[in-house]
This record gives structure tokens, sequence and C-alpha cells, in this order.
């Protein structure tokens, strides 16, 4: 027997979901890898918002079964190829997603192998601008380098730093202590919006002509943590402030807070980028490939204003 795209009897699927890899098929299948994480989901979402024929994997059972209704699901892991080649079974385009980790360049090495020996896929791959710059987008660039040899049609979508992070990393301080922290100096970031991203990649995935072709993608203009701060003020009805700490103060903070070792290293090279101004260009990519401007940081603080209420409020 086989699932309604052809997923090979005996692959594990769930019906309902958030990805972390999206595959899908408009008139073949799609499939969207990562569908639990940030960018996977909002990928999931507005996919299926629009129709798209798509399924999506997961690394967990648990994640798998909060899929959103309608979609084909399937739990992968890039550290196990056992896992990944039933994940490919009818898919013509892929959207890969992977982890922000120091094995990145491995994992999705093992992917596009698997990839290869499926047959000709055309695979969209979420990286991330800043090439060789530092150490977050130079495991992308080592990535995208192997699928460019790989003979695969691909195309690479290259976000700046999301504005989304504000929420994911920044809220909890911002919450209870009304203010962020970083050491990213006055050096101004054209950060996205990760509904941008998302549009962009649900467009790319729907249509062809896309083949080879690599995408820098940020928001309308950049801007510095100071800023960032006066945006959410004036969101959040008060004072919130950037507090920029050197360096070295930054990481005890970022170990202590239990982020790993090299994840560490990563996010301070990534600040020194920033605080050099290295991330501030702005390309019209994203109004080229939507036909509309991208949002704005007000727009995404007016959106998100809710996770930015002092905590008294908060629970009231
Ligand atoms: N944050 C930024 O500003 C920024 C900017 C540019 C580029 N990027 C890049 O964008 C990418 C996605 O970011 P994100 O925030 O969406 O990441 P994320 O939320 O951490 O999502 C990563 C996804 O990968 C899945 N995953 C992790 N390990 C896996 C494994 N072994 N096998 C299969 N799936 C696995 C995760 O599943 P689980 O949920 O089960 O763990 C999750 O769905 C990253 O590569 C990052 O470097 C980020």
């Amino acid at each position: 027997m086989r699932h309604g795209c052809g997923l090979p009897t005996g692959a594990t699927t769930y019906q309902s979901g958030n990805c972390g890899a999206i595959f899908w098929c408009p008139l073949s299948l799609s499939r969207v890898t990562g569908a639990s994480g940030n960018v996977g989901s909002e990928v999931l979402k507005q996919a299926l918002a629009v129709g798209l024929k798509i399924r999506a994997t997961f690394q967990s059972p648990d994640k798998a079964a909060k899929a959103p209704a309608g979609m084909e699901g399937v739990i992968m892991d890039y550290a196990k190829p056992d896992t990944i080649r039933p994940a490919l079974h009818g898919v013509e385009k892929i959207f890969l997603v992977g982890p922000p980790v120091r094995d990145l360049p491995a994992m999705e090495a093992n992917f596009i192998k698997e990839v290869r020996a499926a047959g000709r896929k055309h695979i969209v791959k979420l990286s991330a601008l800043g090439g060789r710059e530092s150490m977050f987008p130079s495991g992308h660039r080592d990535s995208e380098e192997n699928i460019e040899a790989s003979g695969l049609p691909y195309t690479f979508l290259r976000p700046n730093g999301f504005m989304q992070n504000l929420v994911n990393y920044n809220a909890g301080t911002i919450r209870s202590q009304n203010a962020f922290y970083g050491c990213q100096g006055n050096g101004a970031v054209s950060v996205v919006d990760i509904r941008d991203i998302a549009a962009v990649a649900v467009i790319v995935l729907a249509a062809t002509g896309h083949e080879g072709k690599s995408y820098a993608l940020t928001g309308g203009e950049a801007l510095t943590n100071g800023q960032v701060a006066e945006k959410i003020s004036r969101v959040a009805e008060r004072k919130i402030s950037y507090v920029d700490l050197l360096p070295a103060e930054f990481k005890k903070a970022i170990l202590s807070a239990g982020i790993p070792g090299w994840s560490a290293d990563a996010l301070l090279d990534l600040q020194r980028l920033y605080r050099e101004g290295k991330a501030s260009l702005v390309t019209n990519d994203v109004e080229r490939l939507t036909g509309r401007k991208p949002i704005t940081f007000d727009q995404f603080a007016r959106d998100y204003a809710f996770a930015f209420q002092a905590e008294a409020k908060a629970a009231s």
C-alpha cells in the first residue's frame, strides 16, 4: 500500500504539525525539512494556505503530532541516513532547513548524498547572509558548495538576522528587566521578518525559473540595537534599553545561560560582524520576488507586542 503522494509502505507518517525540513509537490510533491523550527513552521503554514501539496519532516513523533491538519509528516533524522531515503519518495522539490549548530554541514551532507541517490530533485536551501565572513554563515556556505558540486538543481535563500530573534532570544529579559543585551555596538543590521523568508520560499517552491539562483533576503532598513530598543519601547509602552557589553562579558553571560561552547563562539562572531557594520546591506530581493515591500520592523513590533509585555502586565 502507498500513501497519497507515493510514500512507501512502512514509512511513519503523520497527518497533522510543525516541521524541520519541508518538501513538496505542486503537481508533483515537495517536502519541507526542519518543519518544527522557526522558519520551517512558517513555510508550512504559508504553503498550506495557498494549497501547495507538501510533506514535512520532523525529528520527533511528539512534534510531528502537532503538525497542521491535512499535511503529511514523516519522521527523519539528518544523522540517520536510513530515515532520509523514505522521506524523499515521490518528492520533486525540497525546502532544506538545518539547525544552527556546528554539525550543520555534516547533517546536510548526509541529506544531499541521499537526494543524489534518489534522482534529480530541486533543493531550495535555507542558508544565511555573510558567506565566509562569520562562523554561522560559513557552515551554510560549506553546504552550498556541497550542493553546487552535487549537480542537483538548487536555489539558495540567504536571509540576514531574523526580526523574530528578538522574540525567541531577547523577550525574556525585555519582560523581566526592560532590557536586552549584546555586543554589537552601534552596528546596524538589515533584519528580516521570517514571514517574508517563508513567502519567498513558497514562491520559489511553487514556480520554475529559480534554478541556480541565490537570493539575499533583508528587511527594508538597517537598524542599530539602540533603534530597535526605541521601536520596542513604543509598542511595549515603557522604556526598553539595549545594553552593550564587552564581548568577553557577553560570552560569559550566554555560556552561563546554557548556550554550548561552539554556539556561543559563533554568536559572538556574528555580533562582531554586526559591530563592524558588515550586515547592513539592504537588498530588494524580497520585493522583487513577492511584489510587495518587506515587512517593516515597526510592523513586526506591533504584531509581536504581546511578547514584550512586562511580566506583571502579562500575568494580569
Ligand atoms: N536566526 C537567524 O537570525 C538566522 C539568520 C540566517 C540564517 N539562519 C539559519 O536558518 C536556519 C533555520 O533557523 P531556525 O531558527 O528556523 O532553526 P530552528 O528553529 O532551530 O529549526 C531547525 C529545525 O531543524 C530540525 N532538526 C534539528 N536537528 C535535526 C536532525 N538531526 N534531523 C532532522 N531535523 C533536525 C529541528 O527539529 P526539532 O524542532 O525537533 O529540534 C527544527 O525543526 C538555521 O540553519 C540558521 O543557521 C538563522
